[in-house]
């Protein structure tokens, strides 16, 4: 008998085959078009058709000339992406699955050639147990076909039933019915970027088989999580108690059984030293579907906070959360690092507190860092490629690199590309931006049938946890552009139908998807529309517990944020035409990119401004349709740079077709960066003025590729005038003119964003153009003090044409302050100048400034200076091919005062002649004809 039973324990017990998780970019894949299969080219995960086409020379650089239309029957087409799965264990036929974190979006998986799913949303991850199918398996492929998004979305649009919509609602770029799918909204075109409705396996891919057979009704495999850091009590939207211990929610979804009795314990490291600060076991342990949470009370003295850049240190911890088995074995671990920091967006009424510091009244709308106040300063951030599995760690290091050297500490992420990965919010969390988080729905309003209703709650519930740990995660908002635009025109096309759609509107933004934010997170702010009055009520006993204001709104009073685009250039120093709210979201004009940039993507023949190419790759006035004859809406576009360039530049004339083209190009950038230049410091001068102005976000930070847009970084890097000028006027400490054209009345402030006073000195001095002094104005130096996160007005005069002749003079004004920059306990001293015309530079009496260019081996800076003349819109340029940035540029430079400038090279090499490539001008150089 024993000898029996240990045959039997032989048999029962085999060998215990442990988890194999598949990478499947590490697979040989082959791309096909079907039915035809006349194509077939190597593929590759993650990628997309395009990017494995122009890999094996099928088509050209998609971001060449006009590809953006010749490559239209990419997007018609379908395409299959299929492999051998050379390392599946076959044998293994309980508990595999296939595992995708996003595809890219129509498809019909096909695994061992029996059918899998069909799948519909690019955002979401998906799960499928092909346990069964695997028991059937002669061979291991794996067959994904992707239908055509813009030929799906149209027969969607057509089916019986289907929503329809008051024309000119949907607002359509390019390509149509984009509302109807879930996929990147922008991939059918926007007004700065191209439709090229790519498809692919655009993210990682894995097939997952868990431990067999002994154990394998207790391996999980962890495919997401969410790690809610928030204060003891806190709600979401609501300032928290600061001094309230820290709670942590954990939760993880897992592929696979997991135990009676499972339990989860945690473990915090610093994540610079490594060193263990706390661990502990989760309590208050539940599992559900798949799913398994737990929480626990941490002690608030033992972490430090992290803080957004310029405002504190970014300290991160390394939490690792494993699930236990009653036995103490652990069965999975995910790691993510985190930080400790509340963020809210506070939208409450305005206090009576508030009220007796002269603060308008109506409702907050700003953020606060761990209980602070501060001035956001910032961008907007469009995908930074249309093919985003080619968007490397490198490219975004580089782009953070300059959004931090550009003194900004927020991005709103636009609601209509994609969900940032991982990977980029890891970046953000590094370097202290934070980040304004959109759900992808923009400029359009949305079906609310329960298959979209449904298909919208996994893709919101699957990033909404997927990001919630990172500390730079700053706000979630529903839409763009969604309550001041969308439902204005419905309201204005359709006043009676308004609250029809009204009733869709906030079924999506304020019961679904708030409900899936305030269920996965504490942490966490949350509005529907980036642009938005705010609400009326926040009652989360109610099933919508934010009851919006839309536009009930008080006289007299202040609400919410900003959005602003003027193109009537004649106005756009007039500062009583920029709008009065607590918050800038956004605003801005056009300009043309760099020559060097041109010339990556139009051939040489069509370099010049209003080339057939130039034109069609400007989509401001988007077409509007697939109509590529119709350049009325370009025209206006192209016209509205060319008609800003006149009114306040000397335009060039050059002989020479190319230079005169790149002139022109820069004009436009100096106008752009001119324009937000004025309009950021009315802004952050409204953090003293009862409006309590908090923001200023302008669209846009970086070019999706080569073509006029509101960008201020190009798609290869390169700095346009815009960025050194956001640069220069987010420093802590400005000095900024006022001026009144109507009635000359003129001012000047010190702003400060600093969380103390600050003390300084401010100078002003008049110029003629030829750099003598104007003494028939007094302009004695002022002591100042700026308060806190304030601003104060340290000259006012009223400049007429009797006293200063308009055409020649300029102002030029400066301070030297003291203060302390947030959580330090040093002096920092902070310097900014600034400079004023009363009219437009077209009509100044400049001169030649004769400014020379030198570099210096030693110190490796170059030292520019004006010889003869007051030089304005300084600009050193350098070659294409590298990339760098100067610390500044398009500065004002008085003569005989010479400039040292360095740079950050990050691309390129340091000992290259291209030191010597780099040249000098001023807008002076617009007046010559070479
Ligand atoms: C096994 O797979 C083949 C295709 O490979 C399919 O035709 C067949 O129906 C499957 N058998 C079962 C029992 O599912
Ligand atoms: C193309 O894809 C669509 C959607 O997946 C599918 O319905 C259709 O059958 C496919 N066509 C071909 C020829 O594979
Ligand atoms: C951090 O510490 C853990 C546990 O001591 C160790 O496994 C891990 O390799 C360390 N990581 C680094 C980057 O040192
Ligand atoms: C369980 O999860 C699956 C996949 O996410 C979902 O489809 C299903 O509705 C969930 N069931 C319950 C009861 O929540
Ligand atoms: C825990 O250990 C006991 C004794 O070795 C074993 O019978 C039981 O199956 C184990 N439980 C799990 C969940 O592995
Ligand atoms: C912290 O976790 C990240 C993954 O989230 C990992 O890459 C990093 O090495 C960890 N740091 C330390 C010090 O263990």
């Amino acid at each position: 008998m024993s000898n029996f039973k240990y045959l039997v324990g032989l048999l029962v017990a085999p060998t215990v085959i442990s988890q194999s998780v598949i990478d499947l970019s590490g697979s040989s894949w082959t791309l096909t078009n079907p039915p035809y299969n006349n194509i077939s080219v190597q593929g590759s995960v993650p990628s997309q058709a395009h990017l494995d086409l122009y890999a094996s020379h099928v088509i050209t650089d998609p971001y060449y000339g006009l590809n953006d239309f010749a490559l239209r029957w990419v997007a018609n087409s379908n395409w299959t992406y299929s492999t051998l799965i050379a390392d599946l264990d076959t044998s293994r036929s309980t508990q595999t699955w296939l595992l995708f974190h996003g595809l890219d979006t129509f498809t019909s998986v096909v695994f061992c050639q029996q059918p899998v799913a069909s799948t519909n949303n690019q955002f979401r991850q998906y799960h499928f147990d092909v346990s069964a199918l695997l028991s059937n398996c002669t061979l291991p492929t794996l067959s994904i076909n992707f239908g055509s998004a813009p030929l799906i979305a149209d027969q969607i649009a057509v089916e019986p039933n289907q929503e329809t919509w008051p024309y000119g609602v949907e607002i359509i770029y390019e390509l149509p019915n984009r509302q109807f799918i879930r996929k990147e909204q922008s991939d059918f075109g926007w007004d700065w970027g191209p439709a090229f409705a790519p498809a692919g396996i655009w993210q990682p891919a894995y097939v997952v088989q868990l431990s067999m057979p002994a154990n394998a009704s207790s391996d999980v495999y962890v495919r997401n999580s969410d790690f809610d850091i928030s204060r003891m009590g806190q709600l979401n939207n609501l300032p928290p108690n600061q001094s309230a211990p820290w709670l942590l929610n954990a939760s993880l979804d897992v592929l696979g059984t997991l135990p009676p009795g499972a339990a989860l314990s945690y473990v915090f490291t610093n994540a610079s030293t490594n060193e263990t600060v706390s661990s502990g076991d989760l309590t208050d342990v539940t599992c559900s579907n798949g799913t398994i949470t737990g929480m626990a009370i941490l002690d608030p003295s033992i972490y430090e906070l992290w803080w957004p850049r310029g405002l504190g240190p970014q300290n991160l911890y390394n939490l690792t959360v494993s699930v236990v088995d009653c036995n103490g074995t652990t069965l999975a671990s995910v790691n993510k690092r985190t930080g400790f920091r509340t963020i809210v967006l506070n939208m409450g009424v305005i206090s009576d507190e508030q009220l007796a510091q002269g603060i308008a009244p109506g409702n907050n709308w700003h953020f606060e860092i761990n209980g602070h106040e501060f001035y956001a300063k910032g961008s907007n951030f469009i995908p930074p490629d249309a093919f985003w599995p080619r968007v490397t760690g490198t490219k975004m290091q580089q782009l953070f690199d300059s959004v931090t050297a550009g003194n900004q500490n927020m991005l709103r992420v636009w609601a209509s590309g994609a969900y940032t990965p991982d990977f980029i919010y890891d970046i953000a969390d590094k370097e202290g931006v934070l980040m304004w988080s959109e759900f992808e729905f923009g400029d359009a309003l949305y079906p609310t049938d329960q298959d979209f209703i449904d298909n919208v709650a996994e893709e919101v519930a699957y990033n909404v946890r997927r990001v919630n740990h990172h500390p730079s995660l700053a706000l979630w908002a529903g839409g763009n552009e969604l309550e001041s635009l969308e439902l204005q025109n419905v309201n204005q096309t359709a006043p009676d139908q308004y609250d029809y759609y009204l009733a869709q509107y906030e079924q999506l933004f304020l019961n679904t998807i708030i409900n899936i934010v305030y269920t996965n997170s504490k942490s966490i702010s949350y509005i529907p529309s980036s642009t938005t009055n705010g609400y009326l009520e926040l009652n989360f006993s109610l099933p919508e517990p934010m009851i919006e204001r839309y536009d009930n709104k008080t006289p007299g009073s202040v609400y919410g944020d900003t959005d602003y685009y003027n193109y009537d250039s004649s106005v756009a120093f007039n500062y009583s035409s920029y709008p009065v709210g607590r918050f800038a979201n956004e605003f801005g004009y056009h300009s043309m990119p760099s020559l060097q940039s041109w010339q990556e993507a139009v051939s040489s023949e069509d370099l010049y401004f209003n080339s057939t190419t130039i034109q069609l790759r400007n989509h401001h006035y988007p077409p509007g349709g697939l109509n590529t004859s119709n350049f009325a809406n370009t025209s206006k576009g192209m016209g509205e740079m060319t008609i800003a360039a006149e009114t306040w530049y000397p335009i060039p004339s050059k002989a020479d077709s190319l230079a005169n083209f790149s002139a022109w190009c820069h004009t436009t950038q100096i106008f752009q960066a001119d324009f937000y230049k004025s309009e950021i410091q009315f802004y952050r001068r409204g953090s003293g003025f009862p409006n309590r102005q908090l923001g200023s976000l302008y669209w846009q930070l970086e070019d999706i590729w080569q073509a006029p847009s509101w960008a201020g970084i190009e798609y290869n890097g390169r700095w346009k005038v815009l960025h050194y000028i956001a640069k220069d006027i987010y420093q802590p400490v400005i000095i900024s003119p006022f001026y009144n054209i109507t009635t000359g009345d003129f001012q000047i402030y010190v702003t400060s964003d600093l969380w103390s006073p600050a003390t300084g000195t401010a100078t002003f001095q008049w110029y003629q153009w030829d750099g003598s002094p104007i003494t028939n104005i007094s302009t004695p130096s002022t002591i100042f003090t700026v308060g806190a996160l304030n601003t104060t007005r340290v000259y006012a005069t009223t400049i007429v044409n009797s006293t200063l002749n308009y055409n020649n003079a300029v102002l030029y004004m400066n301070i030297t302050a003291e203060g302390q920059l947030p959580n330090t306990d040093t002096t920092t001293t902070f310097t900014h100048e600034n400079f004023f015309h009363a009219r437009s530079l077209a009509e100044a009496e400049m001169m030649d400034p004769g400014i020379s260019l030198t570099y210096s081996n030693d110190t490796e800076n170059f030292t520019v200076e004006a010889t003869s003349a007051i030089a304005v819109w300084t600009w050193l340029d350098y070659p294409a091919g590298m990339l760098l940035n100067f610390d500044s540029n398009g500065f004002l430079l008085l003569p005989g005062q010479p400039r040292e400038v360095s740079y950050t090279l990050k691309s390129g090499t340091t000992n290259g002649s291209w030191v010597d490539q780099v040249t000098v001008e001023s807008l002076w150089n617009n007046t010559l004809a070479y």
